[in-house]
């Protein structure tokens, strides 16, 4: 068996490296999101000539391994800067081991970044608060610095080399998984992408609009880069563009034509049976269908569902009333949806009750405030006696007309 956690360092261009660590031992990731395929921490380190350039760290706990790398190609006191581009533990982690060691560098961020550094670790590096724009002249190289707040903090920066036009983006351009291949040159992108979706669904879902400006931001200052430097996944050297592109279709929760997410709860099968009722239908009318079920038998990964509901068409929930509120974990579905994914996008909730419905309302107002549009049917029991109208909500939520 592999090991759970390992160091793969290569070499991007000749004074440029990525030290990366694939973690294959973390199973949520920000404690909240199921991640079987891994992830990794992308540091790199620029060789100015005249001391070297290192561009973020990796997740607190891998301390050791991470000197270890960083040895392999430089002596640690060559370190002469530090950009953190934004102060998240999955990449600042390493940070007070490498001040110790490296003696001294000068830590570049953006100015809130530095009491967040004091904050969590209790140090206060040397630091050089950075402008918005700026060039910094490090060594022979050069580097632009642009605030990009919310990508994934509120104090986070990226930074582009014009000479190479590699610009290090930070967590935006991300994606889970640990990939075969450093570079997209290595593999098939479509192994990756539906990480990356995933990635923007639950790290940036809730701040998806700041793609939209940042990309705009970037390109009116002329930043055109060849090569996306991520803090999590590929390197995207091949075609920079699709991932720029998809980011961008994803921020804007854009709908691929025909998809159709179903989620459900179902204690004793009653919503189910509705829920199958539908999803048939929407089969037969030639939908494109994933299904998430929570059951007695199952419990979907919510993290790849907020991914799936970012570009779906439209969108079936099915939950019972539970003790006079939602079935718990639909509720949080839904609440998470209206959080990361909102859209106006149709959506058809289907709920079953014993004596008193209160999901199928519940459910409308989380969704509806997000901006959904929502169409709810309600029945008592099992689903056999209203076939009909699940049917025509079937049909109406794929035509777009669900009144
Ligand atoms: C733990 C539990 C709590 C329930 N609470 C309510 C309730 O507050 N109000 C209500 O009308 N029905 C309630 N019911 C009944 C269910 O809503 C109803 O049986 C429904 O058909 C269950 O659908 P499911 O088997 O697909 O989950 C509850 C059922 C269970 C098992
Ligand atoms: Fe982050
Ligand atoms: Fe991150």
């Amino acid at each position: 068996m592999s090991k759970h956690f390992e160091a793969r360092v290569a070499r991007l261009a000749s004074n440029l490296y990525l030290l990366r660590l694939e973690d294959r031992e973390t199973r949520f990731f920000e404690a909240l999101w199921e991640i079987p395929e891994g992830v990794t921490y992308n540091a790199y380190l620029l060789d100015t000539g005249e001391g070297m350039i290192l561009l973020d760290g990796w997740k607190k706990g891998y301390d050791d391994l991470f000197m270890e790398a960083l040895r392999s190609v430089a002596d640690p006191r060559d370190v002469e800067w530090v950009i953190v581009h934004h102060v998240e533990p999955d990449h600042t982690g390493t940070l007070p081991r490498l001040l110790e060691e490296a003696g001294g560098p000068t830590v570049l961020c953006h100015p809130m970044a530095v009491g967040l550094i004091e904050a969590l670790y209790g140090v206060k590096p040397r630091a050089r608060v950075v402008r918005d724009g700026e060039t910094l002249v490090l060594g022979q190289e050069e580097l632009e610095l642009h605030y990009t707040p919310w990508l994934h903090w509120p104090e986070t920066i990226m930074s582009y080399h014009r000479g190479l036009r590699v610009l290090f983006s930070g967590d935006a351009f991300g994606s889970y998984s640990i990939p075969g291949g450093i570079t997209d040159e290595d593999l098939d992108p479509a192994d990756v992408l539906g990480f990356s979706r995933k990635y923007v669904a639950t790290v940036v879902g809730k701040y998806r609009q700041h793609v939209v400006k940042v990309l705009e931001k970037l390109s009116s200052r002329g930043v055109e880069p060849q090569v996306i430097a991520p803090l999590h996944g590929l390197v995207w050297k091949k075609r920079p563009r699709l991932i720029l592109d998809k980011y961008l279709a994803w921020a804007q929760a854009e709908p691929v034509k025909g998809k159709v997410l179903i989620a459900y709860g179902s204690m004793y099968g009653a919503v189910e049976e509705a829920i199958n009722i539908v999803s048939r239908r929407l089969e037969e009318l030639g939908a494109s269908i994933t299904v998430y079920r929570f059951t007695d038998r199952e419990r979907a990964p919510i993290g790849a569902l907020l991914g799936d509901a970012l570009d779906a068409e439209a969108l079936v929930l099915g939950a019972a009333t539970y003790e006079s509120g939602v079935f718990p974990l639909i509720r949080y579905v839904a609440e998470e949806l209206a959080e990361k994914a909102a859209a106006s996008k149709p959506v058809l909730v289907v709920t079953s009750y014993g004596w008193g419905g209160a999901a199928g309302r519940r459910l409308s107002e989380i969704l509806g405030r997000a901006g959904f549009q929502v169409h709810v049917v309600e029945f008592r029991g099992s689903p056999g006696p209203i076939r009909g109208r699940l049917l025509e909500a079937a049909d109406r939520l794929l035509s777009g007309d669900l009144g």
